[in-house]
């Protein structure tokens, strides 16, 4: 964080704590005198890292200053327009900004929310819009089409069939390793299973991982079902499911690989893009040989079988 945003951040905790965090005169008064070429939105929802923020244009900040009079004019000047929340986790409201000192905290006015939150689609993801868009309410009935885009996707889990799967990520559980990008790491792509939940070893069967070490993560994985099949290369595919490969970054993290029906593995860092080659860029066809660095001890050849899996 850059110490602008530090002081800009404790400023928007102070009005979220302040008084009275409801949309009012004051409110307003500030929100008309803001004047900058690139105003920045903010969706104060996050707790534990930085909130979605984006650019608007003078543009957007007229039609959100006009939007806010009149919104206030006709609700015969009560200060709120919805109902009062006593929400202390997620959707807190909306920071229009200029600068740490010319920002304005909007929560109360429906019909600005509902603006910033349009407008700020395209910048957050389906289950962040959905979260504030409940939050809301019905109001917001036209944001149901950005659910019915993933609707499939958000049913899950959804789990790939047990033998071994196609490498094509915009198919592969109905694109939703894409879709869902940054919900779903290597365990959820390596046992072919979309959670939306970035799933850990073990927590699907009742005890998450302790350490990073293969034993621990190993152990953890075949309570969820996985099967171990030691430490040389898989030549042939298993008799139901597919071959999954074991990393540790050690102490730190863990890493899994999959091989496909093509005969390559392939694999899904974290919330990044599904990919078939190793840092290097070569193909994966022997993972022991490949570069996964800083996930540098290889430790075992599993068999997953979808439908067999308890993974979350
Ligand atoms: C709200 O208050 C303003 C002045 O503060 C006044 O001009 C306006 O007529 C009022 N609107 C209503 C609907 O009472
Ligand atoms: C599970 O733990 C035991 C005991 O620490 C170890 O011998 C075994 O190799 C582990 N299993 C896997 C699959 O890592
Ligand atoms: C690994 O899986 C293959 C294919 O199913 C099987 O033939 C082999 O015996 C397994 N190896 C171990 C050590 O379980």
């Amino acid at each position: 964080m850059t110490p602008q945003s530090l002081l800009y951040f404790a400023c928007v905790i102070s009005l979220i704590f302040g008084a009275n965090g409801q949309f009012n005169r004051v409110h307003l008064t500030k929100l008309q005198a803001l004047d900058c070429p690139e105003p920045a939105i903010t969706l104060n929802i996050f707790s534990g890292t930085p909130n979605p923020s984006w650019k608007i244009n003078k543009e957007q900040l007229l039609s959100m200053k006009k939007m806010a009079n009149d919104a206030l004019l006709n609700s015969n000047n009560k200060t709120t327009l919805n109902k009062l929340t006593t929400r202390v986790m997620g959707y807190q409201g909306f920071t229009i900004s200029c600068s740490a000192e010319q920002s304005v905290f909007i929560h109360g006015l429906y019909p600005l929310e509902q603006l910033l939150l349009r407008g700020g689609r395209r910048h957050l993801s389906t289950s962040i819009v959905v979260h504030v868009k409940n939050h809301l309410g019905e109001v917001m009935s036209d944001l149901e089409d950005v659910r019915d885009d993933n609707a499939n996707c958000n049913h899950v889990p959804i789990r790939g069939p047990d033998t071994v799967p196609a490498y094509d990520p915009s198919t592969d559980d109905n694109g939703c390793f894409i879709t869902k990008q940054s919900e779903n790491n290597c365990y959820a792509y390596g046992t072919d299973i979309v959670t939306n939940t970035f799933p850990q070893p073990g927590r699907g069967s009742g005890k998450k991982w302790s350490f990073n070490t293969c034993t621990d993560m190993g152990n953890a994985s075949v309570r969820d079902g996985l099967v171990y099949n030691g430490t040389k290369l898989p030549t042939a595919p298993p008799e139901k499911g597919h071959f999954v490969a074991l990393f540790i970054w050690p102490d730190t993290n863990f890493h899994w690989i999959r091989m496909d029906s093509n005969g390559y593995w392939s694999h899904k860092p974290g919330g990044t893009a599904v990919r078939n080659k190793d840092n290097r860029g070569l193909p994966i066809t022997d993972p022991t040989k490949s570069d996964f660095s800083p996930w540098t001890q290889y430790c075992a050849y599993f068999v997953a079988q979808p439908s067999k899996l308890q993974v979350n």
